[in-house]
């Protein structure tokens, strides 16, 4: 990775590309931000974009596009069936996959709901290193079980270990032979684990899994999601890969595989999904269930423009300037804060910086949801938007009792090449002043608690008007800066 050395001595990311298309902001003053975040029920998915600064909800469907990525959209094939647009796509996906088969689906979770479909069955497990939301309905939702068998290191809060996100193949050898391996739908391997902090899994571990499935003739389902930030990790981590280019490494990892499949609206920047598969037997059980549930095998439920940005996407994916800009940024940001004391997940990992809220709030209980007062809190001090990721994104067990979550983070997601450099010192600048401040946030309760899901649509409201002292001690700090 090329790296650039300031002569101030000063660590910093170097964008590698310049904006050209642009977007307006509002950075509404705070008094407003009140109204929405109240409106919202403290709910940061019920925000509407004109009162955000920056949204860092999500990297999903938000990344920027590259000029090649728009041009290409303008030239696409709108043929129902036989579109040479897919066929530039499927071609490409054998490019970098070396994968025979493709099935294209309208996001991840559709290509999460067909393997699980045709692969879980009632009383069967799907071991994995951890679970993503979506992942583990699809699993659940079809009779199986989820069972995470992440390192223990995976869900230490501050680390140096490089691969949280690896799968301890101890615990998977014990749990294939107390179930045995016809329990076993397949194993699931998550690039970029998402929930633990964006962490990646290093090749060699990936190995290691592969070992275990082919000693038990088990399938080996592999998540690429978050390919991107973890193809970084793996060329700047681990030793072996370093002379390796991203398009070898992606042809190892994807040797591995027995399917793969991915959300095109993280990985490839556009808006979609597709399943791999070089196994002529699985792709043709999958296959019905596309045309079934997506669209026809040309599309998928894609817009064509979208498959044409996609194919564009995967292939600027395979160049290191690019993959590099989300890491490094994320970087930053988290090295910045830690310095300053705020408590982050560290190592740095991908997709965003994420907040411990359980240690950033100590004096808030876990009953009274700190990931989700985080969020809150940090929303009307800076307009800066971000995910609960924590017991409010848990939901009760059969009894309605709280199943509280490992973690209570607030994930400060970096979309790629979106933001620049003073706005994340921005977004830095108003976390440690809330840090300095956190003895004034309380806690939040439900209000209006769905059933599935609470975490999109429930409302909750503050234990004490916690807001209203934060709002005094913001003015008497800043007067009437925004
Ligand atoms: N797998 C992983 C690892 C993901 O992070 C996501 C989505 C999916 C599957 C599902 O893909 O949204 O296209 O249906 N993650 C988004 C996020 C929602 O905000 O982290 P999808």
């Amino acid at each position: 990775m090329s790296t650039v050395t300031f002569h101030s001595g000063e660590r910093i990311p170097l964008e590698m590309h310049k904006v050209r298309i642009v977007q307006k902001l509002n950075l509404v003053p705070i008094e407003r931000r009140l109204e929405a975040i109240r409106a919202a029920g403290n709910n940061t998915f019920l925000l509407r974009n004109r009162d955000i600064y920056l949204d860092m909800l999500t990297d999903s469907g938000v990344n920027a596009m590259s000029d090649r990525q728009l041009a290409a959209m303008m030239e696409s094939d709108d043929s129902y069936a036989g579109s040479e647009t897919y066929a530039k796509l499927e071609e490409k996906i054998r490019e970098i996959f070396g994968t025979e088969y493709f099935l294209p689906v309208h996001q991840g979770r559709a290509a999460e709901n067909i393997i699980s479909r045709v692969f879980v069955k009632p009383g069967t497990i799907v071991p994995m290193n951890y679970h993503f939301t979506t992942s583990k309905a699809h699993v659940v939702l079809n009779g199986g079980t989820v069972e995470e068998l992440l390192i223990d290191e995976g869900l230490a809060v501050t680390s140096t270990h490089p691969f949280k996100g690896n799968l301890d193949v101890g615990k998977l050898e014990a749990l294939i032979k107390t179930h045995g391996a016809e329990r076993i739908a397949f194993v699931r391997v998550e690039t970029g684990t998402n929930l633990i902090g964006g962490q990646p899994h290093s090749l060699a571990n990936l190995r290691e899994v592969r070992a275990v499935c082919d000693r038990h003739g088990v399938m080996l389902v592999f998540d690429a999601s978050l390919l991107a930030d973890n193809l970084y990790f793996i060329k700047t981590r681990e030793p072996e890969a370093a002379n390796l280019s991203l398009r070898e490494i992606t042809r190892i990892i994807a040797d591995m595989a027995d399917v793969l499949y991915f959300s095109a609206r993280k990985l490839g920047c556009a808006r979609g999904g597709g399943i791999c598969t070089r196994n002529q037997d699985h792709y043709m059980k999958m296959r019905e269930l596309v045309t079934l549930y997506e669209g026809f095998l040309t599309y998928g439920g894609m817009s064509i423009r979208e498959i044409e940005a996609l194919t564009v996407g995967l292939d600027e994916t395979m160049d290191e300037d690019m993959v590099s800009q989300g890491p490094q940024f994320i970087e930053y940001m988290v090295n910045d804060l830690d310095r300053q004391g705020v408590p982050v997940i560290t190592p740095p990992g991908g997709l965003g910086c994420h907040l411990d809220a359980m240690r950033f709030l100590d004096h808030v209980p876990q009953t009274q949801y700190p990931a989700g007062a985080l969020a809150s809190a940090l929303f009307l001090v800076s307009g800066v938007r971000g995910m609960e990721r924590g017991s409010v994104s848990e939901q009760r067990d059969a009894e309605g009792n709280e199943t509280y979550s490992n973690m209570e983070l607030l994930r400060l997601a970096m979309p790629r090449r979106v933001f620049t450099l003073s706005q994340v010192k921005y977004a830095v600048d108003r976390i440690v002043w809330l840090y300095e401040n956190r003895a004034l946030v309380g806690g939040l309760r439900f209000v209006e608690e769905p059933k599935l899901l609470r975490f999109f649509f429930g409302k909750l409201e503050t234990t004490t008007d916690w807001h209203a002292a934060l709002i005094a001690k913001f003015r008497a700090d800043f007067g009437d800066s925004l």
